[in-house]
């Protein structure tokens, strides 16, 4: 009697399983036959007022309905969740639109400003060469003329790898290495990365020089001023002004730097360029006789100019940049920009 009506239970919950559409309505049919006042849950209560004699088998078929029941439960919620996924997959997908494209990198304003500026010294005559970022003091300031107790050290302020190895400070130590390799004429540039203890709006504690180094007999000063003035008309256009001033480096003599018309407010005077009208550009001078005995060459015989440009100072006045640190935040909307 009670067996029969296992049966006839699994039966009907097995078919209503079947149909259940959703999730709720599966849960609704756990609550219905097993949950605590669930059909099977009373069936499988009033055994105990079954005979003795009849309660094992009365009993293990119980608990096999009950297996059974939640194993369908189980498979059913899975099938409708696969069903759900698939079509989910099918409505999101539609194989007429166009693909996705990767996004596409570009250059970062520093790389395209030291290409350009490159270019220009190629088309001179200037051959590119490179060299170590990490340099020895006799590199960076002994063969340039800046022995230890010099006060010119104050002016560039280093970091210290250890006691005779730096950062260097700037490309001018390319000048030595490269005259150390090859009897003159020269003609190089050196582009490259330079770190000095420094940070503001023009400032930055990395930034990169362009150092150029031409060597021959007979070169004299005018031939500074006429390539830096073909330099500046190239990468600006030729009505920008540009000046030399008198200066200081201990590796050129006479030394110049070179200012360019603040290209930001038209010379007028603004933040970038400390309300003068003018932004330093260039380092720049003809090389000192005391370098070239450093490396061999005769003072008597020949004669050179050399210059270091700041990259980041010519990218701010030609994209009208007015804070240096900008260009190393690496934030995609101020970099997609260019
Ligand atoms: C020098 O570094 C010399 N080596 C240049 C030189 C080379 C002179 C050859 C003579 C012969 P100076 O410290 O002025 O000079 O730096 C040169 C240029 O680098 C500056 O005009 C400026 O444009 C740039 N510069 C200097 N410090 C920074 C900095 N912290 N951030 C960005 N640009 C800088």
């Amino acid at each position: 009697m009670i067996l029969a009506e296992l049966k006839k239970l699994e039966q009907e919950a097995i078919a209503q399983i079947a149909q259940a559409a959703d999730d709720a309505a599966l849960e609704r049919l756990r609550v219905q036959y097993l949950g605590r006042k669930g059909a099977l849950t009373g069936i499988l209560r009033s055994l105990r007022e079954l005979p003795p004699e009849m309660r094992p088998q009365a009993g293990q078929e119980g608990n096999r309905v009950k297996q059974t029941l939640e194993q369908a439960l189980s498979q059913a919620q899975e099938s409708l969740q696969a069903a759900a996924r698939d079509r989910q997959r099918r409505v999101g997908l539609d194989v007429t639109l166009p693909g996705r494209r990767p996004p596409l990198g570009r250059m970062h304003p520093i790389t395209r400003i030291t290409r350009e500026i490159c270019d220009i010294f190629i088309r001179l005559g200037f051959e590119v060469v490179e060299g170590p970022e990490v340099e020895t003091d006799y590199y960076n300031f002994e063969a340039l003329n800046i022995p230890k107790d010099h006060p010119a050290r104050d002016m560039q302020d280093t970091f210290y790898i250890s006691e005779n190895v730096v950062l260097r400070t700037h490309t001018s130590p390319m000048q030595i290495r490269v005259m150390e390799q090859q009897p003159p004429p020269v003609r190089v540039i050196a582009p490259g990365k330079t770190y000095r203890r420094d940070s503001d709006l023009t400032h930055t504690p990395m930034f990169h020089q362009v150092e150029a180094l031409l060597v021959d007999k007979h070169v004299t000063f005018a031939d500074l001023k006429g390539v830096l003035t073909v330099f500046v008309h190239e990468i600006f256009d030729p009505s920008v002004g540009l000046r030399f001033r008198p200066s200081y480096f201990p590796f050129t003599e006479p030394s110049a730097e070179v200012d360019i018309a603040c290209v930001i407010c038209g010379g007028v005077g603004c933040r970038v360029c400390k309300e003068t009208g003018w932004l330093e550009v260039i380092g720049a001078g003809m090389v000192h006789p005391e370098v070239f005995r450093f490396v061999g060459y005769d003072p008597e015989v020949y004669s050179g100019f050399a210059f270091g440009l700041g990259i980041e100072r010519i990218a701010m006045l030609k994209y009208g940049i007015d804070d240096l640190r900008l260009f190393f935040e690496n934030d995609l909307r101020f970099l997609r920009q260019f």
